[in-house]
């Protein structure tokens, strides 16, 4: 224990200022393929029988775009794979809009023309959402990337859809103010796309979802009809609020152009802390004492378990500054006030020592340990693609029942799997379950689906916390929601897209149900 009240001794050290330091982590290029496929025989619709992109077509869209229409294949080879690398489409055509007219024109032109479209941000969706299936045109927000305005006294960002999150960041971070959302994948995910995905990331805890932050947003309909939303107010309770609509609908019930968010401000002390527990249990009574303690100031609580940190290892060569843990903690505070803080998080750090909950530990007090520290989180997923083929699972569950998935599972595959790791986002109730194989094994795949499925329905939790359905998880909607609800998504989708040109084989499953009445 010496060594522990030693290095959680530099705690009494916070009062110094610190600047606000957020992961500059542009993603590293996509690992090697391992064989494209998609990851379960229900990823596998038939194509719909929409027309194919003729010359004429690409003649329409030079017109309007001029050298912004790509057709050279090594060129659109990295469009049409995910970021996993696990499907692969077969677009010949994408192209890259500057404007909310552009977009509009084109999605007018491929309405008429019955050409099927795939709405793309940065391309670091996990869940297949953001590639052709077949020969889907690909829309890219990438050239879409100019901040419209910024209010420095409401802290209200305006911009297009195709800023990446990080430059955000840096942006608002010049102005006193910080983006309220981020993720590993900031250097290269879109506003848009986070939109799209009402993506979570590891400040939900603290400022909450997309659904509350973005206040407004400009979306073209599949029809190229422009619905602008784009509100900057706080309160507007005039009718049913459409943008949520289109909040976490993946790019299947219009293309988002701009968006409005409100940003809260830049922290004048950031402190971040890895703790390490002995058991599950021991690491939600610190998330207890920590929401108690550490009140209004705790901006993150993030989990990994011990096999997440020997991949750090393993692959990226990370190394654990503390001693070895069965689970470790990332906890970040953020605040107004670097002495109150210290004093704060010193007083917890105290009691989650004495108490024995938490066996070691480490504060960062310098902006390149406050980032070395973070790294072990958000580079899991990186190093997760190292270890062989990868099956994903992002479900939200009671906070007290989300590792004992990963416990049951491995109990449940026996020796099946390389690994079967969990990290995730403690605060939100959010796990993500990981099994690696050294290659794709269907057996194994036939152990895993449905259990995971039905293991988390029956704990009444969601098969996808943030990471959304797109081509991969579609078809297991129904462990999560009602055949009712089923239902009327998709008369909502019929509305806003009745030829159904936007994102086919995405969010909704093959067969949707029919409505009782
Ligand atoms: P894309 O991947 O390009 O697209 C995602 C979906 O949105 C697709 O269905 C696409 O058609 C649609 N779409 C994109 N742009 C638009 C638009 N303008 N209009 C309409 N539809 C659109 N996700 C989390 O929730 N939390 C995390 O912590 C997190 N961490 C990640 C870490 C890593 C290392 C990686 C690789 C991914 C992570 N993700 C996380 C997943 C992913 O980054 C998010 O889903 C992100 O929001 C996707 O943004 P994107 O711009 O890359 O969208
Ligand atoms: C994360 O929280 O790290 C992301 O959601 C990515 C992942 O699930 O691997
Ligand atoms: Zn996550």
């Amino acid at each position: 224990m010496g060594t522990v009240f030693h290095r959680l001794g530099s705690v009494v050290r916070l009062g110094s200022s610190h600047r606000v330091t957020t992961l500059s982590c542009a993603l590293r290029a996509p690992p090697p393929a391992r064989g494209l496929h998609s990851e379960s025989p229900s990823a596998a619709p038939q194509r719909r029988p929409f027309s194919r992109v003729s010359e004429e077509d690409l003649t329409f869209f030079r017109r309007i775009l001029q050298n912004r229409v790509i057709t050279d294949p090594d060129l659109l080879e990295s469009s049409n794979v995910d970021w996993l690398r696990s499907v692969r489409g077969s677009s010949e055509v994408l192209l890259r809009p500057q404007t909310t007219e552009e977009v509009s024109q084109i999605l007018k032109y491929c309405s008429n023309r019955l050409l099927a479209v795939t709405p793309q941000g940065g391309n670091t969706g996990l869940v297949g959402g953001s590639v052709p299936v077949y020969d889907e045109i690909i829309l890219s927000t990438s050239l879409m990337n100019d901040i419209i305005s910024f209010d420095n006294v409401s802290g209200i960002l305006t911009c297009q859809a195709g800023c990446v999150l990080e430059n955000l960041s840096q942006y608002l971070e010049d102005r006193d103010h910080m983006m309220p959302l981020d993720l590993g994948a900031k250097g290269s995910c879109h506003i848009g796309g986070n939109v799209a995905t009402n993506a979570g990331g590891l400040r939900l805890l603290r400022y909450g979802s997309l659904r509350g932050t973005v206040l407004g947003l400009e979306a073209v309909l599949s029809d190229g009809r422009v619905l602008d939303c784009l509100s900057s107010l706080r309160k507007d309770n005039t009718g049913y609020d459409l943008k949520q609509l289109f909040i976490g609908s993946e790019g299947t019930l219009g293309v988002i152009t701009a968006v409005s968010v409100l940003c809260p401000r830049r922290p004048a002390s950031v402190n971040v802390v890895l703790l390490g527990c002995e058991s599950f249990q021991q690491l939600l009574e610190t998330f207890q004492l920590c929401r108690g303690m550490l009140g209004e100031i705790l901006s993150a609580f993030e989990f990994l378990d011990s096999e997440c940190m020997d991949l750090l290892k393993t692959h990226l060569e990370l190394t654990n500054p503390i001693s070895e843990c069965p689970f470790y903690i990332v906890i970040e505070t953020s605040g107004s006030d670097a002495t109150h803080d210290a004093e704060k998080l010193h007083n917890f750090l105290e009691e989650a020592m004495t108490s024995l909950l938490v066996i070691d530990g480490t504060v960062a007090t310098e902006d390149s340990k406050i980032k070395a520290l973070w790294s072990l989180r958000e580079r899991v997923t990186e190093a997760l693609t190292h270890d062989g083929f990868v099956y994903k699972y992002d479900v939200s569950l009671p906070v007290d029942m989300i590792y004992q998935l990963v416990l049951d599972m491995r109990e449940h595959l026996g020796g099946g799997a390389k690994r079967v790791v969990g990290y995730g986002h403690v605060g939100d109730g959010n796990l993500h379950l990981n099994i690696t194989s050294s290659a794709k094994d269907p057996s194994l795949l036939a152990s895993i689906e449905p259990f995971v499925y039905e293991w988390t329905a029956k704990h009444r939790g969601s098969i996808s916390a943030e990471h959304g359905l797109g081509l991969k998880k579609r078809n297991y909607i129904y462990y999560s929601k009602h055949r009712e609800a089923v239902s009327l998504m998709s008369k909502i989708k019929d509305m806003l897209d009745p030829k159904g040109i936007l994102n086919p084989y995405k969010t909704l499953p093959d067969t949707s149900p029919r409505s009782s009445n």
